[in-house]
Order: C-alpha cells, then structure tokens, then sequence
C-alpha cells in the first residue's frame, strides 16, 4: 500500500511570530494523527525556525523552490545543499506559480528535480493545466509533456524518490476545486504513464493532489484510488484546517 503524504505550501506567508503561533498549534495536533506524513514547505527565512520547533516530531518540512545549481554566482538563488543543511526532506518544484510568474519552463524544472535529488530531497514535482488548456481537452497532453520533461532527463527509475502533485492551474487558489472524479483521472493517467515504463514503480509512486483543498473536500479526494494526499495552499495557514486535512488522509 502506498503512504500517505499532506504537504502544505506556505507561499509566501507568515512572519516569525504568526509562524510560532501557527507551529505551536499545528505541532500536536499533527502528530496526533496516524498514517500519512506531514511536511510544510515554508519559506526559506523561516527554515531555522521550523527546523527547530518540528525536529525530531516525525513532521517533515522542506522549502517551494529550489536552483539548478548547486553553487554559484546564482544572485538570489538557494541550492539543494543549503536546504539540506536545515533539514529539508522536500522540495517543491515546478509549482505552476513558478512556471507561470517566474517562466521556468520543463527543462528547467527537470533540471531542479534533478538537482534536488542530487542533494538528497525527495522533490515534489507539480504538474497540472490551464483553464483554456482543459476546455481545449488538452489536459493529458499538457501533463504527459510535463512528465515526460523529468522522465527523460532524471529516468523513471528517479520517481522512486520522488512525489508527483497534480495541480489544475484553474483550482490554485481559486476555491474551484477540482471534482473527485476530475482529478482521479489525471492522477490515473499519470500513473499509467509511469507504468508503462516501470509498472512496480508506479503502483508505489506518490501521486498528491493540489488546488482549493479544503477540510470540506478533502476525504472525499483522498477515497480516490489513485490520490495520495494533498499539496495544500491557503488552507495550510489554518492550524484546525491543515489538521483536519492531515487527519482526512490518515488511516484512522
Ligand atoms: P491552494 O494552493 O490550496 O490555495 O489552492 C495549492 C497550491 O498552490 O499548492
């Protein structure tokens, strides 16, 4: 069976006490909850502040964005090493903000997946359409082609460590969350894109939804056969909604 994993996506949010606050609350009523793993991907001033209140909790953490460098005359650019050396286990990479605000393209977020596990984070690759791209029912072929990015220059067999994070570009902070049945058949897609290049490793591999996941909406997303969890926005800055939703992917 595979493991459950509920990443929460900070953003660019919090201040250092609007962060205790949160860590404070989030702490024991996360680790309260049995069968999936919890990580926060916060921003990169507060890494030493989580590092701190999460060590040693079984709560992971890790950062949104990552170099394809690993050192350099990279001006405002942080590597994989670095968010090492505060504990990381994750890394978010290719979120569409990224894509969209920043212009990373596919090589180049195949080049930060590649650079992350080369520093030893499990990156957590984001892949997901426009609204224009759905109704032109291009989904699968804007998907398949962000895939195929990392597929082809890291190899499958680099999924093994690694999480896949559907994320409709239309259901990102919109409050339009995707339906159930709308994300199972991406999430399935990718897997069956996967599996005919390594069967075993896909039936394993992590597949987390994300986009406008709420307390509300969660279990029922998490019941789906092919939806692993959840990549979550908004709702990862609410102490009682992130647990909640942690609690909506656990096993009991
Ligand atoms: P949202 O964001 O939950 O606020 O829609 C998800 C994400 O961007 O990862």
């Amino acid at each position: 069976m595979r493991s459950r994993l509920v990443a929460g996506n900070w953003k660019m949010h919090g201040s250092l006490a609007a962060n205790r606050h949160l860590l404070e609350r989030l702490k024991p009523g996360l680790q309260a909850i049995d069968g999936v793993q919890c990580t926060l991907c916060v921003p990169y001033p507060y890494l030493a502040q989580v590092e701190a209140a999460l060590a040693g909790s079984g709560i992971a953490w890790g950062a949104q964005n990552v170099s394809e460098w690993p050192q350099g005359a990279y001006t405002g650019e942080v590597s994989g090493a670095m968010l090492r050396d505060f504990g990381c286990r994750h890394v978010i990479v290719g979120h569409s903000e990224r894509r969209a605000l920043y212009g990373e393209g596919d090589k180049q977020v195949a080049a930060k997946f590649q650079a992350a596990q080369g520093a030893g984070l499990t990156p957590i690759l984001c892949v997901g359409e426009t609204l224009q791209e759905r109704e032109s029912a291009v989904t699968e072929i804007v998907v398949g082609r962000q895939l195929a990015a990392v597929l082809d220059s890291s190899g499958v067999g680099a999924l093994v460590n690694a999480v896949i994070a559907y994320e409709p570009v239309w259901a990102i902070g919109t409050g339009r969350t995707a339906t159930p049945q709308q994300a199972q058949a991406v999430h399935a897609f990718i897997r069956g894109v996967v599996g005919r290049q390594d069967a075993k490793l896909a039936a394993g591999l992590r597949i987390l939804y994300g986009g406008s996941v709420k307390a509300a909406n969660a279990r029922e997303l998490f019941a789906m056969p092919d939806i692993d969890g959840g990549l979550i926005g908004g709702a990862a800055l609410v102490a009682e909604d992130f647990i909640a939703i942690c609690a909506a992917a656990g096993r009991n």
